[in-house]
């Protein structure tokens, strides 16, 4: 098995074959949620569920078969997929039917003895290569699994409720775990779908340490405030505040065991709050309804929860236990936080995040203080990953919850990291490629749009702006290759025909579907293909004005797509390839004039039948034309950032951002 660990999980080959047969141990709260998703990511998997109790494992099938029903309901999973789920699905209180498993996964109680008796059951029944792991929340893998006779083949997976949908799991990386198995663990996780979080082997490892801390501060803070008081000033940091979340888990007596493991190893700054031991409901408000908080009070509360978290923050990174944008990460996506608290620091006033720590630090003693200046915390890529591979560089993007889409501060690191390298004579050129299995990148983040309508010159300017790594690539003298490990969609696509070449997995496809969002591309779209490919100008018509899909088979017949991959090992080999094969040669002028095909507005209707803005495909036209009549680049590109911000003037751009973010279907009938 391979043992680099990679940042982007999906770089290190995998080297062992697919799981066969898993069990899991528990079907308690998140046990059958992990099975679930196993399930669902490789439904051929023999899945075997184990308990102690009769009851819980009919329970937990039920659980699953009530799952299935409703995606196939919701039109998320197809029937044969969903009875292809409940197949080789089975429940067993026998450790015997865990034989022949080669992956083996406990959900149980949060006790040690318990499971060191687990793991040696489990141990005595499947074969010394099987992959063990365990799904505590707090106990170091150290003790779980020192006592194994081969504890080199397990470690901690950490899942965050619902394990079925919620991406993150933690990844222990402890000194006694083969590293090839952290490295396959985290491949597997990310193939499925998963947000593997790379975490050292501390007690609470990494996401926990915040969340039990956060809840036992708030706790704490009832000497001087009502639950209702705290979640509602919470509710500036988080999507529901902490005692919200303990009632949805039943009084979650978890943070009395997490705590007490941290005040005995760590300090009597973390005992928990007594509190927790006789109160198992709270009486507060719901997320989004905020009572009234007297100003001192509020202020009080904010900056002793500030406090906690970026005290928390500060310890984590100072003890290596994670990385600064998993940090961010791991707590907006397991943990509900409107930010990451690195990115809360970075928008605080100057000196405010000195302050707060400082009177934590006096209200709290013995709680961790920054051991460094804080802009040494912050990471230096937020939405990137950096690898290299012999002499490329690979960059990947990484927007899990946004399928990788687009913004200027995304497009502006991934310039940086360029500018950064391209004059380092070890570097040959760069691949980019997008995080996991499913999406390059799915264009321009929608987020960031509504604050643009209306107002044309800021649109056109933040089309300029997101062009500033679009613009160097165009004169960059070493290669970069975009590597589309999925769909390429708007922005995205735009990014991967600036590059010098694209390798494309087959399943991979291309749209530019703005036209639908009453928007049009307004970063190279309606310019670089009729430039750098003239032959397909009747495709990109198409997919500019109906949001025609290009398959990458299609897309590779006409020359658009240079060399396609049969998997994401392939895909990433060939791009490094491209590169070194790149090396050296100059890239074709974009200026003059072009003539291309008629374009008309035609039906205003997409390749699905829907309704799409007549005003909307009269600018794409209307660009197209005027960009192909440009007699430089630069005045082509003009043309588009300007299309761009009359774009975003339209009633049509207003009801078709507002129908995205509000998940219904756009009305151009209303709007024109
Ligand atoms: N900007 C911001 N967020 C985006 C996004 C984008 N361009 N594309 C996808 N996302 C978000 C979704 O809102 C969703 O967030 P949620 O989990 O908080 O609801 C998440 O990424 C996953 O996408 P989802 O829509 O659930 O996946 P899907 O497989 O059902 O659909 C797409 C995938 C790509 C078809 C769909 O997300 C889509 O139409 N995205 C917009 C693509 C687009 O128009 N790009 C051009 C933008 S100018």
């Amino acid at each position: 098995m391979t043992s680099t660990l990679f940042a982007n999980p999906l770089l290190a080959p995998a080297s062992r074959p697919q799981p066969r047969h898993i069990g899991v141990i528990g079907a308690g709260a998140i046990g059958p949620d992990i099975a679930y998703y196993l399930k669902t990511a490789r439904p051929g998997l023999k899945l075997t569920l184990i308990d102690i109790r009769q009851p819980a494992i009919d329970a937990a099938l039920a659980r699953l078969r009530d799952y299935t029903d409703k995606a196939v309901a919701r039109g998320k999973l197809k029937l044969d997929a969903a009875t292809a789920v409940m197949a080789d699905l089975a429940g067993s209180t026998d450790y015997d039917a865990l034989k022949g498993c080669d992956w083996v996964l406990e959900a149980a109680t949060e006790d040690l003895t318990l499971k060191h008796r687990i793991f040696a059951d489990v141990e005595a029944r499947v074969a010394e290569t099987a992959i063990l792991t365990s799904n505590t929340s707090s106990l170091p893998a150290a003790r779980v699994f020192s006592a194994l006779k081969h504890p080199e083949r397990a470690t901690v997976t950490h899942f965050f409720a619902p394990a079925w949908r919620n991406p993150a799991v933690e990844v222990i990386n402890w000194p006694g775990a083969d590293p090839a198995l952290v490295v396959w663990l985290r491949h597997f996780f990310c193939a499925t779908g998963k947000l593997p979080l790379l975490t050292a082997d501390a007690p609470c490892f990494m996401l926990d340490r915040v969340f039990d801390n956060w809840c036992n501060e708030a706790a704490l803070l009832l000497a001087q405030a009502t639950a209702a008081e705290i979640d509602s000033v919470a509710g500036k940091f988080v999507h529901a505040g902490p005692f919200f979340v303990l009632n949805l888990a039943h009084g979650n007596p978890i943070i009395v065991e997490t705590n007490t493991l941290q005040a005995d190893e760590e300090g009597e700054h973390y005992r928990p709050a007594q509190i927790f031991r006789s109160v198992e409901r709270w009486v507060t408000s719901a997320p989004g309804k905020p009572i009234a908080v007297a100003d001192g009070k509020r202020a009080d509360i904010r900056d002793r929860l500030l406090g906690v978290l970026l005290s928390q923050t500060v310890d984590i990174l100072d003890r290596g236990i994670g990385s600064a944008a998993d940090l961010d990460l791991g707590c907006r996506i397991a943990l509900g936080f409107k930010q990451g608290p690195l990115d809360l620091m970075r928008g605080l006033v100057e000196g405010e995040a000195a302050r707060v720590l400082e009177r934590f630090a006096r209200e709290r003693p013995g709680m961790p203080v920054a051991k460094r200046a804080l802009a040494a915390y912050q990471p230096s890529e937020r939405h990137l990953l950096v690898d290299r591979i012999d002499d490329v560089l690979v960059i990947t993007l990484r927007r899990p919850e946004a399928l990788n889409a687009l913004h200027d501060e995304m497009t502006d690191e991934i310039l940086a990291v360029i500018r950064r390298h391209e004059g380092d004579p070890a570097i040959a050129g760069f691949v980019i490629v997008g995080y996991g299995t499913k999406a390059f990148c799915a264009g321009a983040d929608i987020g960031r749009f509504p604050s643009m309508l209306g107002d044309a010159q800021a649109a056109a300017q933040y089309a300029r702006d997101c062009s500033r790594l679009l613009v160097h690539l165009d004169a960059m003298r070493k290669p970069v290759v975009a590597a589309l490990n999925g769909m390429a969609l708007g922005g995205g696509f735009e990014l991967a025909m600036r590059c010098h070449a694209l390798v494309a997995d087959r399943r991979a496809f291309m749209q530019l579907p703005e036209v639908t969002l009453g928007i049009l591309p307004g970063i190279g779209a309606m310019v670089i293909p009729y430039r750098r490919w003239p032959d397909a100008a009747a495709v990109f018509h198409g997919m500019l004005t109906r949001a025609e899909r290009l398959p990458a088979k299609r897309a590779h017949d006409l020359g658009v797509i240079d060399e396609l991959a049969d998997d994401f090992d392939a895909l990433i080999r060939q791009a490094v390839a491209r590169v070194h094969k790149l090396a050296g040669q100059p890239r074709a002028n974009a200026d003059g004039v072009r003539s291309i095909a008629p374009l008309e507005v035609g039906d205003a209707k997409a390749a699905d039948g829907r309704q799409l803005s007549a005003t909307i495909v009269g600018l794409i036209v209307q660009a197209v034309q005027g960009a192909a009549a440009a007699p430089t680049l630069a005045q082509a590109l003009e043309v588009g950032y300007r299309a761009f911000g009359a774009a975003a003037c339209t009633a049509a751009a207003g009801e078709g951002i507002a129908s995205f973010l509000g998940r219904r279907s756009p009305d151009f009938g209303a709007t024109g």
